[in-house]
């Protein structure tokens, strides 16, 4: 053992680590184990991945009605041309939804007309006048997802459920707005044309 530890002393660096078969192997105290792992105490990998699966197999499961309930849709230029699911938008709900601090809240960054002014935030740009600006289709991608325009924004994408931060556990795997809710306020957003 002591003539191993020397020849690792000298390894010399420029050669790169060691190879595996030099290095001492730490002397683990294997516990023992009962029932499926093999006699000599070492899990196989076969058996960790069928372990894996089984252990995975239920969030699996439930993550599946979840991600159906995102629409499929497909981006042509900076638009999403089809409404989501087909879905007919209401302005009047979407009005509702903009101004809703549990939906959509989109007053806390733009200021949007029909509400009250001093309780608006101005990190975003104005919506007043956005429905003669963008096209319908333009304005559906930017609700669904404005990191597909601009990956730094900090508009949250409101109908994705992928590569998000520290969702709580209640809205994982849910977008904030279902796809006819998304329809909503871009049939609201379409009103706004001064
Ligand atoms: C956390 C802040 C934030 C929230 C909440 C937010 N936005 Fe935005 N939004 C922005 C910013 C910032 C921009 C500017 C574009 C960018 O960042 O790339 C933007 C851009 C937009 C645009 C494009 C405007 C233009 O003139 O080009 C639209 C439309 C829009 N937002 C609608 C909404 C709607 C509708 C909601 C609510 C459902 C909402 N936003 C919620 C921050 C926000």
């Amino acid at each position: 053992m002591g003539s191993l530890g020397n020849r690792l002393l000298t390894w010399p660096a420029r050669f790169g680590s060691p190879p595996l078969t030099l290095r001492p192997r730490p002397k683990r105290r294997e516990p023992r184990r009962a029932g499926v792992f093999p006699a000599s105490g070492r899990a196989s990998p076969l058996l960790f991945t069928v372990l894996a699966c089984v252990a995975l197999a239920p969030s699996i499961a439930l993550a599946q009605p979840a991600v159906e309930a995102l629409a499929k849709f497909a981006i042509t230029g900076d638009t999403i041309a089809q409404p989501l699911g087909g879905a007919k938008g209401d302005a009047a709900r979407g009005k509702t939804l903009a101004f809703d601090p549990e939906r959509g809240n989109c007053t806390i960054c733009h200021p949007v007309p029909g509400g009250d002014a001093r309780a608006q935030g101005d990190v975003g740009p104005t919506l007043a006048g956005v429905g003669a600006r963008l096209t319908e289709g333009q304005l559906r991608l930017r609700v669904v997802d404005g990191t597909r325009i601009n990956p730094d924004t900090i508009m949250p994408p409101y109908h994705r459920v992928e590569g998000l931060n520290r969702v709580g556990p209640r809205w994982q795997g849910k977008p904030v707005l279902s796809a006819q809710e998304v329809e909503d306020i871009v049939a609201f957003l379409g009103t706004l044309r001064q």
